[in-house]
């Protein structure tokens, strides 16, 4: 048996999290033969509530869970974890205005971040998901000095998936039938689903799918999956969020099957013309516990504008907290460069082999 890792979820007694600790449990995330501590992270006032859900992991009897244990901090709650999943957030209450929004998750998110610098392992993979989730992962990661931001990602597996569950029930092909599709910048609605790369049974979707159905369906379908999902069952999805994360959880360490595309919520770094500093949704593959975004895909018009109107987006949001993302680290998040050319990730973000070391030392695992 391999030794356990450490795995840190904040909202462990959120409805999301009632699906996804069992899943990572039963051995879904990291693999079949990886047993797992889980370091559960909770509000205060959620202890109890917390506590009953440990009592049914327990009562699962899973071979693979091999410690659960209980922090109403996350100080105390990341020390040591390799990963850190990042559900819990403020929800928008009545009345509040989004940047209002935007401005309470980012104290949350600045202190998880500096809780992530200062305790949690530093190959730690932290994967956001509270919402705004690009923002949050901004904030987080600027508030983490002395871990890269290629550490931090946030999650767009859920619109991925949505894509392609969408497109399967459209066109009549299963899921296994579908590759290539890709979503880019802000889980949102102003994201871009796109299927231009996009294949069913091998051949382009877009010679076997209506156009007008692409861009006048698919699109604003997958944009506003959530809000049809809430308007239907009442509540927000949480099942199909659970399965993104350990989805995207898995490709990241496990890595992509050979020749597939998935969709990450990254630091951008100046890929397909976007912004520096922000975290946008890109087309990537991972392998060896790292990913890479996907070049040289064409963009075409009608694609670009759909970038441009997401990257603005993200731009709008990275304004109204601008005053929160320490100076610091302003640096570090505009010089991340991720060198794709011989499959082997290179940073220019100070975290690479010190020029002086007169050994070989191995990259930090992104
Ligand atoms: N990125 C995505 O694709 C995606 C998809 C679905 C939901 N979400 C977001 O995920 C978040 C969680 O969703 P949910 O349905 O589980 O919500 P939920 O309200 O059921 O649970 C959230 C839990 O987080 C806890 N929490 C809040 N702040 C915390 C903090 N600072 N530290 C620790 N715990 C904290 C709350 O006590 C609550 O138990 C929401 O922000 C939601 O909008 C994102």
């Amino acid at each position: 048996m391999r030794r356990p890792v450490r795995i840190a979820v904040t909202g462990a007694a959120g409805a999301i999290s009632y699906s996804l600790l069992f899943k990572i449990a039963a051995g879904e995330m990291m693999g079949k033969d990886q047993p797992v501590i889980l370091q559960l992270i909770e509000l205060p006032h959620a202890m109890d509530s917390l506590r009953g859900v440990a009592m049914e992991l327990m009562d699962c009897a899973y071979p693979l869970l091999h410690t659960i244990t209980l922090h109403d901090n996350v100080e105390d709650g990341f020390n040591n974890a390799h990963y850190a999943l990042l559900v819990g957030a403020k929800p928008r209450g009545p009345g509040m205005e989004r940047s209002d929004l935007l401005e309470e998750n980012a104290a949350i998110f600045a202190r998880q971040g500096k809780a992530l610098n200062d305790y949690a392992n530093r190959d730690v993979k932290v994967l956001i998901t509270g919402n705004p989730a690009n923002t949050n992962a901004l904030i987080a990661s600027r508030n983490a000095p002395d871990l890269s931001p290629s550490q931090f990602t946030c999650l767009t597996r859920l619109d991925h998936n949505r894509a392609k569950g969408i497109l399967a029930n459209h066109s009549g092909a299963t899921t296994r039938d579908i590759g290539g599709i890709m979503i880019w910048g802000n889980h949102s609605a102003t994201q871009y689903p796109d299927l231009h790369q996009a294949t069913i049974l091998g051949k382009p979707a877009l010679s076997q799918i209506d156009t007008a159905w692409y861009r006048d369906e698919f699109i604003p379908k997958v944009q506003k999956r959530g809000a049809e999902i809430i308007e239907a069952r009442g509540l927000s999805s949480a099942a199909s969020a659970a399965q993104a994360i350990v989805d995207q959880m898995r490709d990241w360490v496990l890595g992509t099957e050979p020749g597939e595309i998935t969709s990450m919520g990254i630091l951008s770094d100046g890929s397909y013309g976007i912004t520096k500093g922000i975290f946008f949704s890109f087309p990537v593959r991972c392998n060896y516990g790292r990913y890479q975004i996907v070049q040289d895909i064409s963009v075409n018009e009608f694609g670009r504008k759909r970038l441009t109107e997401t990257e603005e987006e993200l731009l709008e949001e990275k304004a109204v907290v601008e005053h929160l993302l320490p100076k610091e680290t302003e640096a570090s998040h505009q010089s991340l460069s991720i060198c794709l050319r011989s499959g082997v990730t290179l940073y220019a973000d100070n975290t690479g082999p010190d020029s002086e070391s007169k050994f070989m030392t191995t990259n930090r695992v992104m």
